[in-house]
This record gives structure tokens, C-alpha cells and sequence, in this order.
């Protein structure tokens, strides 16, 4: 009987499904045994819309991972995103015996607990709590208060909330195709898990996963969540721009977009050229690489406006020496670390999936990072090292939405053709 520790990971994905089964090692190192990705149906902007065709893909992928993996899967950890994530920082005091002397997890648990006890609506759900930083008997900043003496001690925690239908959903797709949720992760969290140093972690810097249908951020600093969102606008707006400027077919303006695409026009030589098929044409057209570049140029401008007024918000713009880490399927936009270097004002990278061995070929792309991720974030949990990762939720509140501009419009009312 073999006694390996598999982990299974689903990243739900707007454009993609992708499943991965992992074996640990006995030094904690991920082997990938298995893959399945699939084209993703029933997915808009993070979310299911459509539970059969979702539910599908879902199913496609896992039986392909089982192949590969030559293991049945019966569980899974599973990535959720969409704008129906809110996220919150709440406080729990607990106090300890005077007889009890040091903090015990017991104690850390309770003081947790404490912190989730906010009003949540009944259509709510928290996804996880995560403790940020705990005060023992009034001293600020403590990081691991287990084995401190104290008689008070409070937690500020990090608490992620979903809408309940939304999470039920995605688990129908997932038990409908056969599986078991282990636990939901937030998009972000499990990516940040994947391409994060940890010298980022500790000095301050912001993830951005720009995937298809959604911009996720985590925010985190001193090696913890200090926040996290969700932005409703990715990849599939930039195409759906082109699509609609150019007159395109959306597959064809995904084509060029991949090809050609160039989020800094003034990079792109003024005399290149891109032959297109537009509707309604008998023959193809030429457009210039410079007005393609214009369009996608507005798009990406607009996602890191976004990612500035969601950090405005959230108070931490100014504690991030390690700028921003930009990963997701759309970061292998050309130049569009510039873009973000100018609007953000901070250092930017572009990062993979990394410290994983077996069948990577295909995971060590920017796509990637929120699968891997998962399998990196059970680790942790199956390990016992759940330390700044969460708990098992119970209650949270709703926070603010996300209010998403629309900073492309005059561009769009001036390249489209007068109708
Ligand atoms: N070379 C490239 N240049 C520009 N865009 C790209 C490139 N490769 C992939 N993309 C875009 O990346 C997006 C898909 O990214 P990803 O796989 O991370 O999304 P997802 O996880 O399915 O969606 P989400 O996380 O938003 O639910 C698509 O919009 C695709 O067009
Ligand atoms: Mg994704």
C-alpha cells in the first residue's frame, strides 16, 4: 500500500479548467503526476453562469488528470474568484487563565473564532480567516504569540467572504463531475502561494493575477494576507475591445491580440502591419500594429487604474517595496510590466509557477500560477503550517464592491466608425 500524500488542485478558470494531482515528498517537494486542462464552459468573469457546460469541462479536465495520474481522484481543493469575493479586517480578543501561563493554540484558535464574529448576512460565507498580527497583553506586532505568557490576547484577522449561491454552484460543478471540495481558495491567495519569494513576502508586495475575467490581488507584507480583491476585468475585455473595434470576429481578434499584441504603442514600428479579416469584407484588410496597440494599451491602462484605487483603499500602496509580481494568462502581454511599472509608480515582474518537479512542461507559464498554487496551498494545510494561511471559517461580513470605470470609452467612441 503506498503511503504518499497526494494533493488535488482545480483551478476553475474563466478560459480555462485545470486540474492538477500532486505528490509531496518527503522533503515537502511537489512532484506533478498529473494534468488535465481543458478549455473552460459555463465561466464568465470567475463565476459559474451555466452548471451543465461548467460542470462538463470540469469533468473533461479531472479525467485527464486521472489518466495522466494513473489515480482515481475522489477530492479537491478548488480556486473561486468573481465579484462576489469581499474581503474584511476584524478583531478577536480572548482572555487566558491566570493559572494557564503561555498561549497555546487552543487560545489562538479561540481569539480567531472571536475575530469572525461580525454580522454576516445569511447569503454569506467566509472562505478564511487569516491572522495578520496578534497583541499579547498590549504589545503590538507579535507574529507567533505561541509559548508568550499572557492574560489577553487579540488577533487582527484578514477575513474573506463569498456569496453563498455562488460558492454552491461551483460546488455542484464540482461534485456533478465527481469530485469532492475539499476546501475553496480564493484565486489570489493560491497564485501568490505559486510565485512569491519570500524576501517579496516580507518586505511588502502586491500580486496581480490578470487572467481572462478577472484582475485578482493579494496584498501581502511582513510574510502575511494583509488584503486581497477581486477585479472583474481581464484578457477576454482587451479581445472583446478588439473584437468589437475591429470589427472581428472574437477568435480572430484573439489571434492578432496573442500575435501581434503590445501594450505600449509606442514600442511598435509605425510601418508594421497586420492583415486581418474583418465582417462584412470580402478580402482581408491591413491595420496598422500601432492602432492595435492603441486599443490593448487602453484596456491594460484601465486594469492597473483599477489595481491603484483598490490599493488606495485599502491603505497599503505606500508599504510595498517589492512592487508588484504580475502573473495570469494575460501577463504574457507584451511590455505590460511597463505599463504597470508607470501606473502602479513601482517595480514590476512577470512570474511563473515555480518550485515544482514532474510533468511541468506545460504549468511553468504565468496561466499556471493559481493551479499550482492550490497544490502548494493543501501542502501547507495537509502539513500542519497553516500559520498565516487561514483557519476553518465560520461567519464575515460584506465589505465594499468594486467599482469598475470605464476608462476606455472615448477611445473606443473614436476608433469606432460612425454608425
Ligand atoms: N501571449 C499572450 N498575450 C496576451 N494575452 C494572452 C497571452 N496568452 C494568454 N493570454 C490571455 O490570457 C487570458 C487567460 O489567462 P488565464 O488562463 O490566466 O485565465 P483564467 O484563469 O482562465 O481566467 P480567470 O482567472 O480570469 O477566471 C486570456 O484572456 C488570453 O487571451
Ligand atoms: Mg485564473
Amino acid at each position: 500500500m503506498s503511503t504518499e500524500r497526494i494533493v488535488v488542485g482545480v483551478d476553475v478558470g474563466t478560459t480555462k479548467i485545470c486540474t492538477l494531482v500532486g505528490e509531496i515528498g518527503a522533503d515537502e517537494t511537489i512532484r506533478i503526476i498529473g494534468v488535465g486542462i481543458e478549455p473552460s464552459q459555463g465561466m464568465s468573469k470567475g463565476t459559474v453562469v451555466d452548471v451543465a457546460l461548467a460542470t462538463e469541462a470540469v469533468r473533461a479536465s479531472k479525467r485527464q488528470a486521472e489518466r495522466t495520474s494513473g489515480y482515481e481522484i475522489g477530492r479537491a481543493y478548488v480556486s473561486v474568484a468573481g465579484k462576489h469575493i469581499h474581503s474584511v479586517n476584524s478583531r478577536g480578543v480572548t482572555g487566558l487563565s491566570p493559572n494557564r501561563g503561555a498561549v497555546e493554540p487552543d487560545d489562538v484558535e479561540r481569539a480567531l473564532e472571536a475575530a469572525q464574529a461580525i454580522a454576516l448576512p445569511h447569503n454569506r460565507e467566509i472562505i478564511h480567516v487569516i491572522p495578520r498580527t496578534f497583541t499579547v497583553d498590549g504589545q503590538e506586532n507579535i507574529r507567533n504569540p505561541l509559548g508568550l505568557h499572557a492574560y489577553r490576547l487579540e488577533v487582527e484577522a484578514h477575513i474573506i467572504t463569498a456569496a453563498a449561491s455562488s460558492l454552491r454552484n461551483l460546488e455542484k460543478c464540482i461534485n456533478d463531475a465527481g469530485l469532492e471540495v475539499d476546501r475553496f481558495v480564493l484565486n489570489p491567495l493560491a497564485s501568490a502561494e505559486s510565485v512569491l519569494t519570500q524576501a517579496e513576502r516580507e518586505s511588502g508586495v502586491v500580486l496581480i493575477d490578470i487572467g481572462g475575467g478577472t484582475t485578482d490581488i493579494a496584498v501581502v507584507i511582513e510574510g502575511t494576507v494583509w488584503h486581497t480583491a477581486v477585479i472583474e476585468v481581464g484578457g477576454n475585455h482587451i479581445t472583446n475591445d478588439i473584437a468589437h473595434v475591429l470589427h472581428l470576429p472574437v477568435s480572430e481578434a484573439e489571434r492578432i491580440k496573442i500575435d501581434y499584441g503590445n501594450s505600449r504603442p509606442d514600442t511598435v514600428p509605425t510601418d508594421q502591419i497586420v492583415t486581418i479579416q474583418p465582417f462584412g469584407e470580402d478580402m482581408p484588410t491591413q491595420l496598422l500594429a500601432y492602432d492595435l496597440a492603441q486599443i490593448i494599451e487602453a484596456r491594460v491602462d484601465e486594469i492597473f487604474t483599477l489595481v491603484v484605487q483598490e490599493l488606495k483603499r485599502s491603505g497599503y500602496d505606500g508599504l510595498l517595496p517589492a512592487g508588484a509580481v504580475l502573473t495570469g494568462g494575460t501577463s504574457a502581454l507584451k511590455n505590460i510590466r511597463h505599463n504597470a511599472s508607470a501606473i502602479l509608480h513601482m517595480p514590476a515582474r512577470i512570474a511563473h509557477p515555480e518550485k515544482i518537479t514532474g510533468l511541468v512542461d506545460k504549468l511553468k507559464i504565468p496561466q499556471h500560477a493559481t493551479g499550482v498554487g492550490l497544490l502548494q496551498f493543501a501542502r501547507r494545510l495537509d502539513s500542519g503550517m497553516a500559520d498565516s494561511l487561514g483557519t476553518s471559517p465560520r461567519r464575515g461580513r460584506r465589505s465594499g464592491g468594486l467599482a469598475v470605470g470605464d476608462k476606455i470609452g472615448n477611445l473606443l467612441k473614436r476608433l469606432l466608425p460612425d454608425e
